[in-house]
């Protein structure tokens, strides 16, 4: 039972039918008004249309096509490529305002031109590499790891004098496992343990992800003679341990993933 002080209303859906205007059936109601409205403007723009088209059957003058104030208009790609816009105008000025930059402090690669582009990349032999060193003045500083070449040129640390000018010019894989950064300028990554592959995964992706790093592209190494003596750690107690590891390994067998892409570019 309705409350008998609720005013009552004709039913949009059933003639000769009266509801309550009671809160619940609002939206409902007004819904139906605005299905309503729009359904007379439609009727209204027809006729209008009817109108013009008979002119232009006599051959009259008639103004512009108007459009149906009715019709729905799509979203589509623009739609879509508008929203993304705004929301990322939007994100940028909340960053501005909360951060006090645009991008929220972010200064990494992705926000790089550099990154997008597609990059010169190249195919190094040792020898070639070799003359990145950074003791040519003029020439970019590269360095590999596990096969891939980056250029490192804005890093001080690769600079000559630089604590880290070692490792350039070369494939130092070895080392960036063991520290032995004199002893260890080699991509041989035999015996290694998987805590000292893992430590060369981690350096990868920290050449990789870096924002003044990019990778040039490959350098190719000769295959490693089985036969040859393992490199030594720097470390005599490390070394003393490596060469019980590496008695007890299967020969053949390579060490994890680190090794497995070594020649592909
Ligand atoms: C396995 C051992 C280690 C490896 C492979 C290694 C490797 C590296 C690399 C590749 C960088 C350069 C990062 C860049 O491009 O910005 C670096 C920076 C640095 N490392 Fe090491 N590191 C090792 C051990 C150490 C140790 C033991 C110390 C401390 C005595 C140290 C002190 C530093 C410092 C101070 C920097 C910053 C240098 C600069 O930007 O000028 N590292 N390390």
């Amino acid at each position: 039972m309705e409350p008998p002080s609720e005013p009552k209303v004709k039913d949009p859906s059933i003639p000769n039918r009266m509801v309550s205007n009671k809160t619940a059936n609002r939206p409902f109601l007004a819904h139906k008004e605005y299905q309503e409205k729009q359904k007379q403007l439609h009727e209204a723009w027809l006729e209008r249309k009817k109108i013009r088209d008979e002119k232009i059957a006599r051959g009259e003058e008639v103004g512009p096509e108007e459009k149906d104030p009715t019709a729905q208009e799509e979203v589509g790609v623009l739609g879509l490529l508008k929203f993304f816009l705004y929301m990322i105008i939007f994100i940028a000025l909340a960053g501005k305002f909360i951060t006090g930059s645009y991008t929220w402090d972010y200064q990494g690669k992705w926000l790089q031109l550099k990154t997008y582009l597609p990059g010169n990349q190249r195919l190094f032999s040792e020898r070639l590499l070799a003359e990145f060193d950074g003791n040519k003045p003029g020439r970019p500083i590269y360095l590999a790891i596990d096969g891939d070449v980056y250029d490192v040129t804005k890093g001080k640390a690769y600079q000559p004098g630089g604590s880290y000018h070692i490792l350039t010019g070369v494939d130092a894989a070895r080392a960036f496992a063991t520290g032995c950064f004199k002893d260890h300028r080699t991509y041989d990554l035999r015996g290694l343990s998987d805590k000292e592959l893992d430590s060369i995964d981690h350096w990868k992706k920290f050449y990789s992800e870096h924002k003044d790093y990019f990778k040039v592209g490959r350098v190719s190494h000769p295959p490693i003679d089985p036969a040859s003596p393992i490199p030594e750690h720097c470390d005599p107690k490390k070394a003393a341990k490596s060469q019980q590891v590496s008695n007890k390994e299967i020969p053949g067998k390579q060490p994890k993933d680190a090794q497995k892409d070594r020649n592909e570019l």
